[in-house]
């Protein structure tokens, strides 16, 4: 470790570390544009200038390239460095349009923050604005605005070093730079592509899915965990907030998934998440199954539990296919109350879907479901051919959650389904329950590698929607009272 000062105060830097980087382990802020600590350093923004002290003079220089030395003494926050920090202001905004009030970066945009601290001016320029492509398609999910782009290549590098499309390059020199994709990659095929929008540092890039959605003052971020593979990444769900609620539009906008962006964990994904999570919506947000049947009529919840106890109460061979897409907790109650009435396998509720990316070197992995991991520490993986769990003795079969064909089950099992999607086969289900999804209840997954991470509600359930656990434990207590139960 190296001892040095910041604005008078001791601190320690890593050998190697710059300035930056032992400002921001040490909780110090200093602004940056251009500078992104899973990036590499191209220096181009200048506003992280900072003074150092020393004998024969001051000098100054970026923070974000300058490397530690023992001893050096750090100002961040001197009367010249304000000052240099306003023409660096100045200098970046002379072709900004400012267009703030129509912005959708505005509320978490890092030019509008740093103008309000360190310049507050009007530009001093007396000659008009450089104008540039408004609203460039980018890909199929990101819309660019050149006027607002301040130049920081943060989203060049990203293709560069993180997602290694190389899908994004500058066309042309000074104030005609422009962000443009590249000739011969389609930024549509950069499954890591909408990483870009979070790290632009100004309204530049723009999902296109949120433009002119929702304000972000009017949303808030539930901490949660994505489902689309073993790797479980943290993300935020971004919904409307309560205080924000709207009454004269359709009220499901006030629960619906309005953005989602990654939760920094440095044990799973760091900042980063595949596009997968940003469309986590149009997983959650299919035809829910919200209505309890038997025999195909709806009925009330308390008679469909009753059913399903009766039909588990009587069987001689029950079988159940246990969800990957259960949170620990939910496992763990049907392991308390049903690991010694079933024989129970852990089913894949999710598989690859046409043109998906199986696996890679980032983040994405070859399970796509949750869970998978916590669950077989508990149940057994389901053999190759399904039919093998299902043996033609079988007389029930419960199944929660998605993944399983119940037109192949045989004639005379008789099938309990969990499940949240109103989807096309429910109808051969004896009893049907419904169950909540991951947005409408809290809990926690374990990854592939063994980490747990929490997700928490964001919505109300249905009335007639339980949490799986609370199922299980009232399927157990009315199937002990079953008369005539083996
Ligand atoms: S589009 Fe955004 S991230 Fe890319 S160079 Fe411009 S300001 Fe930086
Ligand atoms: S890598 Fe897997 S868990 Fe992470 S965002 Fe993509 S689909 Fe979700
Ligand atoms: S953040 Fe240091 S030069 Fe841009």
């Amino acid at each position: 470790m190296i001892d040095f000062f910041i604005d008078g105060v001791a601190v320690q830097a890593e050998n190697g570390h710059t300035v930056m980087q032992a400002a921001v382990a040490a909780g110090i802020n200093i602004p940056s544009f251009c500078w992104h600590p899973q990036l590499s350093v191209p220096g181009n923004c200048r506003i992280c200038m900072v003074e150092v002290e020393a004998d024969g003079g001051a000098w100054f220089d970026i923070s974000c390239n300058m490397p530690v030395v023992s001893g050096m003494r750090v100002l961040t926050d001197s009367e010249k460095v304000k000052e240099l920090r306003k023409d660096t202001m100045q200098f970046i905004t002379l072709n900004h349009p400012v267009d703030c009030g129509i912005c959708n970066k505005s509320g978490e945009c890092l030019l509008q923050d740093h103008h309000f601290a360190y310049n507050g001016m009007p530009s001093l320029s007396r000659d008009p604005k450089t104008h540039a492509t408004k609203f460039y398609p980018l890909s199929e999910r990101i819309m660019l605005d050149n006027e607002r782009c301040i130049m920081c290549s943060r989203c060049v590098r990203f293709t560069a070093e993180i997602s290694k499309s190389n899908a994004l390059g500058v066309e042309n020199r000074g104030d005609h730079s422009l962000i443009r994709p590249a000739a011969d990659v389609n930024f549509d095929d950069d499954v890591y592509s909408d990483n870009v929008i979070d790290i632009c540092p100004v309204g530049a890039l723009l999902s296109r899915e949120l433009l002119d959605h929702a304000r972000v003052w009017y949303l808030k971020a539930t901490p949660s965990v994505c489902p689309g593979c073993e790797r479980g990444c943290s993300i935020n769900i971004w919904h409307r907030k309560a205080e924000w609620k709207l009454n004269a539009l359709d009220p499901r906008l006030n629960t619906r998934i309005d953005r989602i962006t990654p939760l920094d964990n440095p044990a799973v994904n760091g900042p980063w998440v595949c596009n997968k999570a940003r469309d986590l919506s149009r997983i959650f947000e299919r035809a829910r199954a919200t209505q309890p049947m038997v025999q195909g009529a709806a009925t009330s919840l308390s008679e469909a539990i009753a059913a399903a106890a009766e039909l588990i109460a009587n069987a001689q061979h029950p079988v159940a296919f246990v969800s990957s897409w259960g949170s620990n907790e939910e496992l763990a109650a049907f392991h308390t109350t049903f690991d010694s009435t079933f024989t129970s396998f852990v089913k894949a509720d999710w598989t690859v879907q046409p043109g998906e990316r199986i696996a890679d070197d980032v983040l994405i992995k070859p399970d796509k479901n949750p869970n998978t991991f916590f669950a077989r520490t508990m149940f057994s993986p389901m053999p190759d051919d399904a039919s093998v769990a299902v043996p033609v003795d079988t007389d029930v079969l419960l199944v929660w959650g998605d993944g399983v064909a119940l037109d192949a089950v045989p004639a005379t099992t008789r099938v309990i389904l969990l499940t949240s999607y109103d989807l096309p086969g429910h109808s051969r289900a004896d009893v049907l329950l419904p169950i909540s999804v991951q947005t409408e209840r809290s809990g926690h997954y374990t990854n592939f590698a063994g980490v747990v991470t929490a997700f928490a509600q964001c919505f109300p359930k249905h009335a007639n929607v339980s949490d799986a656990a609370i199922l299980f434990e009232a399927i157990y207590a009315a199937s002990s009272h079953v008369v005539g139960a083996r």
